[in-house]
């Protein structure tokens, strides 16, 4: 299963629904090669209840950007639980976004952030990257790493949980990690989640950064990645689905 999941970031208004019902549409016709792939859409909490309604029992999922590490209510000004998200019939939220990890949020807080979901049995989007130093300084597999182990329990059930591997250089340039250099990452990866997590799982982890309907056909080429978490080319329903015609073309 390849996942194709758009994430809105600050976009969108009610009216931007029509941007999922082409998508929709196209998923629903594109039934013979549907069946191995899933798209997830995730617009702004603003939005979570009235797509998560209207696109019920449809091709595609929603999914949260983000949540509070907090679990149901409290004194937390402008802040959303797990919990409420879960009610709303949202079954995806991401997590560890670098947007947010550089406002702020540290592995501690996402290890909670991921805790809260796991209890409402969310499915999660954990993002993890290195920045451009840590690249250069040879340090991006350390810094994966360590994102991982500080923030996700071995107990959790892997089959909820993706991985978006999103180098931070990269997301909204246009620079693009080579083909070899992202396998050797997702291969590394995968690895050191068998060793350490569970040796029997198939672990899923997705690429993000500059993903569009040219640069897909560079990682289409890399067998073990598992999917796209794709930003600003999500906004734009052509776009997206040039993206899902390119990859398997
Ligand atoms: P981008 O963003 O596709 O615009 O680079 C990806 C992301 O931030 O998830």
């Amino acid at each position: 299963m390849k996942y194709f999941i758009g994430n809105w970031k600050m976009f969108g208004i009610p009216g931007s629904i029509k941007i999922l019902d082409r998508i929709n549409n196209y998923v629903k016709k594109d039934k013979a090669r549907s069946k191995n792939y899933k798209v997830i859409i995730s617009p702004p909490y603003t939005l979570l209840e009235n797509f998560t309604k209207s696109f019920k029992n449809k091709k595609i999922s929603i999914s949260a950007q983000n949540c509070f590490h907090k679990n149901n209510y409290g004194s937390h000004t402008g802040f959303v639980s797990p919990y409420m998200i879960k009610k709303l019939g949202v079954k995806h939220v991401i997590i560890g976004h670098s947007e947010n990890r550089e406002a702020g949020e540290n592995n501690h807080i996402l290890k909670e952030k991921v805790l809260a979901s796991v209890k409402n049995n969310l499915n999660i989007i954990f993002c993890i990257g290195e920045n451009k130093y840590e690249k250069r300084k040879k340090l991006t597999l350390n810094v994966l790493k360590n994102q991982i182990r500080k923030s996700l329990d071995k107990k959790y059930d892997f089959k909820k949980i993706l991985i978006a591997y999103e180098p931070i250089w990269s997301i909204g340039s246009g620079k693009l990690p080579s083909e070899n250099e992202l396998s050797n990452i997702i291969i590394n990866l995968k690895n050191f989640l068998k060793m350490n997590y569970n040796k029997k799982h198939n672990f899923r982890i997705l690429y993000g950064g500059s993903v569009d309907s040219k640069s897909i056909h560079k990682f289409k080429k890399i067998k073990h990645l598992d999917g796209f978490l794709i930003g600003g080319a999500s906004k734009s329903s052509k776009k997206f689905i040039d993206i899902i015609k390119n990859f398997y073309k």
